[in-house]
Parts: structure tokens; C-alpha cells; sequence
């Protein structure tokens, strides 16, 4: 079973329609799930809700998907400087003004888990275990550069065995890599990737077969749409500028999210 996986859209209506595009013109895609963040940062909340919503695509509850909807203090996002905090909360607060009273009640309802079994629930497994940050907190960073004791630790927090899959997402950076036969995938991001490269990202999963493969998939879009509505809307030009660098420093360039 091929499995798509999309992650950190935030509010990047044009980035999510080229994945959507892309996944569409293939055959071998079984399903596709979201792995949270699906707001903040851009001006499409409501659209990108709704576009999920028309296609039925499950996912699991970002922490910004979480603290917009319970209206909680902050994002839950990371920020190294007072701009970027700044920056941050413009962005948060942006959001909460413009999602609608249904979009928000839709991400207060999305799951903090879910469990797929490409072989049916009749056998003990492969699994794939979707989560949006980590297996006990959305807002801790699961990055490329943490020790395999630490993968193994979140594989024992989901109950992962040898030959099954944890997806996530949140550091909008992809990476994959095997330990001890348990299979650590991050999706990087759809719609504010981070690792220098602007084009939107997503992964695909192959499970239940000899092996598991990995395969990052990296979509060129209108980004100049994405720029100019963000310009547009009132939210700091500093994101559409993030966008075009693939979170790369430059100057006011922010890291959070
Ligand atoms: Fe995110």
C-alpha cells in the first residue's frame, strides 16, 4: 500500500493544490493523510480546511490546529529572537481572527493519533503510526539530529514494533531513517518548507510489502500567488519572504512554526 503523506500546510492554499495535483497524477496512491498544521502563516485557513474537508483526507491535530482551536494563550511554536516571537503571534493571532466558528470547531475535533494497518486490522501489523510532532507533546521538535535512544523511546511511547512506521511532521525538514527495523519518517513540510527549498513537500509510504520505502516528493506552485496574498492580507510581508528562501536565514527571515 502506497501511502501519501502531507504535512504542515499552514494556510498555503496554492502549495496544498500542487501536492494534491501531483498526487493525483498518479495511480499507486492508496489514501492521503495530513499530519496537522494546518493553519497559521498564510491567508487560506478556511480554504485548506475545506479543500481537505471536499477530498475526506483524515489527519491527525497540529499544535497550531490545537491551540486555535481551544483558543489557548500561544501557538505552541518555537521562536529564537523577540522578532520572531513577534512575528509569531501576528501570525497566530491573524489566524484566530479570520478561521470561521466551523473551521474551528473541524480542527478542535481532529484526533491526536491515528493508527493505520495497510494489511488489515485482522493481522497484528505492519503499522503506520501518524502523529503531528512526537508521541506525547505536539510542540516538541523531532529533528533529523536526535539520537536513535530517542527515536527508539517515541517508538516505545506509540507501542511501535520492528517493521512499522511513525510519521510526523513539525519541523517542516524531511528526513527518514531505520532503527532497529522501525521506520522514522518526517514529511517535511507542504506549505513552509525550512530547509532551503521553496517548492512544497510531501512523502510517500510504501507498507505491507518486503520492505518499507520512502519516497520525498518536492512540487513547484504559484508561489508568487502565495507571496502577494500574504502581502495583501495584513499578515507580515516577512512570511511571503520565508516562503521564497525555504525558511533559510535572511535578514528578518523567521524561524517559527
Ligand atoms: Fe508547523
Amino acid at each position: 500500500m502506497r501511502y501519501a503523506l502531507i504535512s504542515d500546510i499552514h494556510a498555503n492554499l496554492p502549495a496544498l493544490e500542487a501536492v494534491l495535483a501531483d498526487i493525483d497524477g498518479r495511480t499507486d496512491v492508496a489514501a492521503v493523510y495530513h499530519l496537522g498544521d494546518l493553519v497559521g502563516y498564510a491567508p487560506w485557513p478556511d480554504e485548506v480546511v475545506a479543500a481537505l474537508r471536499a477530498r475526506a483526507i483524515p489527519g491527525v491535530a497540529g499544535n497550531y490546529d490545537s491551540t486555535v482551536a481551544a483558543d489557548y494563550e500561544h501557538c505552541g511554536c518555537r521562536y529564537e529572537d523577540a522578532r520572531q516571537e513577534e512575528l509569531s503571534h501576528l501570525s497566530y493571532e491573524w489566524t484566530r481572527a479570520h478561521v470561521s466558528a466551523g473551521t474551528k470547531r473541524w480542527l478542535g475535533g481532529l484526533p491526536f493519533r491515528i493508527d493505520i494497518r495497510p494489511l488489515g486490522g485482522h493481522t497484528a501489523g505492519p503499522r503506520v503510526i501518524l502523529v503531528h510532532g512526537n508521541p506525547v507533546l505536539n510542540t516538541v521538535y523531532w529533528t533529523e539530529d536526535r539520537p536513535d535512544r530517542f527515536c527508539l523511546q517515541m517508538a516505545g511511547q506509540l507501542g511501535a514494533k520492528a517493521g512499522d512506521v511513525v510519521a510526523f511532521g513539525h519541523t517542516h525538514k524531511p528526513w527518514h531513517r531505520a532503527i532497529e527495523a522501525i521506520h522514522f519518517v518526517n514529511a517535511g513540510s507542504v506549505g513552509r518548507p525550512k530547509d532551503g527549498d521553496w517548492r512544497a513537500g510531501y512523502a510517500l509510504v510504501d507498507v505491507g510489502g518486503e520492505d518499507v520505502g520512502v519516497e520525498f516528493v518536492r512540487v513547484e506552485y504559484d508561489i508568487e500567488r502565495a507571496a502577494a496574498a500574504i502581502r495583501e492580507s495584513g499578515l507580515p510581508d516577512d512570511f511571503a519572504q520565508y516562503l521564497d528562501t525555504g525558511g533559510m536565514p535572511r535578514a528578518h527571515a523567521t524561524d517559527a512554526g
